[in-house]
């Protein structure tokens, strides 16, 4: 039994917030209540099976359903030298995400059935929830669809691509069709390769002043506009990753209010950073749909305050020294964000007034199970002990040294943060203290 004391405890669906304490048995919150209540209930279970009581002090902290990532790159099967599924479920418990969704451009990509079993497999015996999500098209090409049916009933929680757009529509109408079959979410890279310059870089002020062709925009709001469009009446779960641009966000708000079922992911990364750090940070800063201008930044924390956008997710990307070591142009895009995710975001949208932390919460719990159809993301009595234990105010500088991952490939080493990850706590059990 595990007693988790004097906490503040949150629960965004129910908008719970309120000190109290939690009692969990094995992988269930069991009681939700006042120091008595949960006392009482304690020693009642205790004289039933004699099990000891092991008490966390959460005095001061935040006591939140664990995070849920829908969108990580574990790199396995592969590309394991860069991150594998048990280096990548500790940065995620270090993090603390109690479940997270896997991207499909793996080596070999999850385009088949006989990959995604393997991976399922694997995935029994790991601290944390690590679901996969199959692609949509063979091979990552863009031109025939895979065997949706077969993925989704061999584990796949979701369809996509990400890494590459879907440049065709017409394949992308049919996919669209299949995801509403299945219902579940497809989730879509918006970047138009056609209007790309060179991937990564913002394309303005600092790609020029680094000799860079750059991404524009204008590449990314053509295909969001595009794909909610052909959703309008599908009405598949579209979901629009890693939303890099302002007009992006202004697009979902038009599309939402019209009614077109679209979900906006944004990254901590794209909230905390503009194109400036590619200055100071070099090809670290290098990620795809690149960070773009204060102005692009200042739309992205408007449309997560408003709602617009509804799900936090990091676009976890690790890579390897020495490709991140290269000169920009040759450096792969990509930065890992697991270990960091809380502390930017608690930083950018709590720490500055602009949020509350529930809704904070919402944004990396509540909101991605609820699109995926999972039982997480809440604290309720009776439901999965999956919690995250948050300092808000603890301040800190990131080093090399607080990442599990198997990459250190973080451009926010150095960079002073407000909120820490205390405690995970994955089925009842710590996964990261
Ligand atoms: O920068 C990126 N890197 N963006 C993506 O969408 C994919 C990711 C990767 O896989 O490295």
């Amino acid at each position: 039994m595990l007693l988790i004391k004097n906490g503040r405890v949150l629960d965004p669906a129910t908008k719970l917030d309120t000190m109290a304490n939690v009692l969990i048995v094995k992988d269930k919150i069991v009681k939700i209540g006042s120091p008595r209540e949960v006392g009482a209930k304690a020693l009642e279970l205790q004289r039933e099976n004699g099990e000891e009581i092991r008490e966390i002090l959460a005095d001061g902290l935040v006591v939140a359903p664990g995070f849920v990532d829908v969108h990580v790159h574990f790199r396995d099967p592969g590309l394991t030298y860069k991150e594998d599924i048990h280096t990548g479920s500790q940065a995620a418990a270090a993090g603390g995400y109690t479940t997270v969704i896997c991207m499909a451009n793996t080596k070999p990509p999850v385009d088949s059935v006989d990959v995604l079993r393997d991976l399922r497999m694997r995935a029994m015996d790991l601290p944390i929830h690590v679901l996969n999500a199959a692609n949509v098209t063979v091979a990552m090409q863009g031109q025939k669809l895979t065997d949706m049916d077969a993925l989704y009933e061999a584990g796949a929680c979701g369809f996509t691509d990400d890494g590459v757009p879907i440049s065709d529509e017409r394949l992308m109408r049919e996919a669209l069709k299949k995801a509403k079959k299945l219902d579940v979410p497809i989730s879509v890279h918006e970047e138009d390769p056609l209007l790309m310059n060179s991937p990564g870089v913002n394309y303005g002020d600092v790609s020029k002043q680094l000799g860079l062709g750059g991404a524009p925009a204008v590449a990314e709001t053509v295909l969001v506009a595009r794909d909610c469009l052909l959703n309008q009446d599908i009405d598949a779960k579209l979901d629009i990753q890693h939303i890099s641009a302002g007009m992006t966000v202004d697009i979902l708000r038009f599309m939402k209010k019209k009614g077109v079922n679209v979900y906006g992911e944004v990254t901590p990364q794209h909230l905390y950073a503009t194109e400036q750090l590619v200055m100071k940070q070099g090809s670290l800063a290098r990620v795809n749909p690149p960070l773009r201008t204060e102005a692009d930044r200042q739309a992205l924390i408007d449309g997560v305050v408003d709602g617009t956008l509804d799900m936090i997710a990091t676009d976890h990307a690790p890579h390897a020294k020495d490709e991140k070591s290269k000169p920009i142009e040759d450096a792969p895009s990509g930065m890992i964000g697991l270990e960091t995710a809380f502390a930017l975001c608690n930083t950018v949208l709590v720490k500055s007034g602009r949020m509350a932390i529930s809704d904070l919460c919402e944004k990396m719990s509540l909101n991605p199970a609820r699109l995926y159809g999972l039982d997480a993301g809440r604290l309720y009595e009776g439901g999965p002990a999956d919690l995250v234990l948050l300092d808000p105010e603890e301040e800190w500088t990131v080093t090399e040294a607080d990442f599990h991952s198997k990459s250190k490939n973080s451009p926010f080493v150095g960079e002073q943060v407000t909120g820490r990850v205390k405690y995970t706590i994955c089925d009842g059990k710590i996964v990261w203290a």
